[in-house]
């Protein structure tokens, strides 16, 4: 890689690489997401459209058909707006369920609306996404997506029942973000390979691609939300506190606290008895437990991991820009 490259984000590069069929995404995004028949739908989506989000799923889509060597026809583009329309979905009601009130940097549907309007226009660009990729013709594109729709569902519901729990170990959260975020790189990578008729060894590689790199992308997600700045991830950072979500880093903490450090946790996510001073007393109790550290340790094994998964896809330009991605997904805590 030369310096003048080296210095572009991974992201910015697949974005400009796949600038020609991401126009083309935005613009079935666009037209997929009004309704003429409920002027909610086009106000809550909009909303949420024109605040951007880094398309980092279509992209992977629209790179995995590409390096697969897909070409003619639109069911690449079909396909990134449907992975971005079940994210997107997925958003609404993920802000609903984690009462959130800021997303992509502006506030959320739920705040400037309202919790039903945000769950209905939710279920139905999920039903936008389905009419997209029936589009297809494909059964087999359809199998992973709906499959995938249904694990998201699920990651999202056993986090429910895991949060507030302080025996929740690493293996349960492993199995949350999994379900909730890995499920849909990974079907975004998978679907790419299918539509461009690859063979099972590359659609495995580029499913167990995404896999990791979801995982990642989430460990990372989730350490910044202790560790990291409001202003510089869009969202409010000690969100996962404040809702008294387990998650990587403080399951570790909890592993290691003393006597008198779990009578702290129990108060405050067990009891939700929270004070001021106490997020910063949990991030001191994270640092002093090498928590984040150890967490870092374990989202870089799975950016290598996604990395290592490439070794059978073609060589060339959009196989380094993945190789690139995994790094840039925990170049941020790093
Ligand atoms: C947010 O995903 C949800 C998580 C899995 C943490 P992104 O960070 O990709 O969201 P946008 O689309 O860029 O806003
Ligand atoms: C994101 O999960 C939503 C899904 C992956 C379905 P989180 O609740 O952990 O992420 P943010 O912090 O709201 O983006
Ligand atoms: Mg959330
Ligand atoms: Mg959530």
């Amino acid at each position: 890689m030369s310096l003048d490259t080296a210095a572009v984000k991974p992201i910015e590069r697949l974005a400009s690489t796949l600038a020609g069929d991401m126009a083309q995404v935005n613009e079935m995004i666009r037209d997929r997401m009004a309704s003429e028949h409920a002027p909610r739908i086009p106000e809550i989506t909009a909303h949420l459209v024109e605040a951007g989000g880094k398309r980092l799923r279509p992209m992977l889509t629209l790179a995995s058909a590409r390096l697969c060597g897909y070409s003619g026809g639109i069911d690449h583009i079909r396909l990134a707006a449907t992975v971005e329309f079940i994210h997107t979905a997925t958003l609404l009601h993920d802000d609903v369920v984690d009462e959130s009130d800021r997303r992509r940097g502006r506030p959320t549907a739920n705040l400037l609306w309202d919790n039903k309007s945000s769950v209905l226009v939710g279920d139905y660009l999920f039903a936008r996404s389905f009419q997209l990729m029936v589009e297809t013709g494909s059964l087999r594109v359809l199998d992973i997506l709906s499959n995938a729709s249904a694990t998201i569902a699920e990651g999202e519901v056993l986090q429910l029942t895991t949060a507030q729990n302080l025996s929740t170990n690493e293996e349960t959260y492993l199995k949350v973000i999994r379900g909730k975020t890995a499920a849909l790189f990974s079907a975004a990578t998978e679907v790419g390979g299918v539509i461009a008729g690859s063979s099972d060894d590359h659609v495995l590689a580029l499913r167990d691609y995404g896999d990791a790199l979801g995982i990642a992308f989430q460990m990372a997600d989730d350490l910044l939300d202790y560790a990291g700045d409001s202003a510089a991830i869009g969202k409010n950072a000690g969100d996962d506190f404040r809702e008294r979500k387990l998650t990587l880093p403080a399951i570790k903490a909890i592993a290691a606290a003393t006597t008198e450090e779990r009578a702290f946790w129990k108060r405050v996510i067990e009891k939700g008895d929270q004070r001021d001073g106490d997020l910063e007393e949990a991030q001191a109790l994270m640092a002093r437990h090498g928590a984040f550290e150890s967490g870092r340790n374990d989202a870089n094994r799975w950016s290598a991991q996604a990395k290592a998964a490439l070794g059978p896809l073609p060589a060339g330009d959009i196989h380094d820009m993945l190789g690139d991605l995994a790094d840039y997904v925990v170049a941020r805590i790093n």
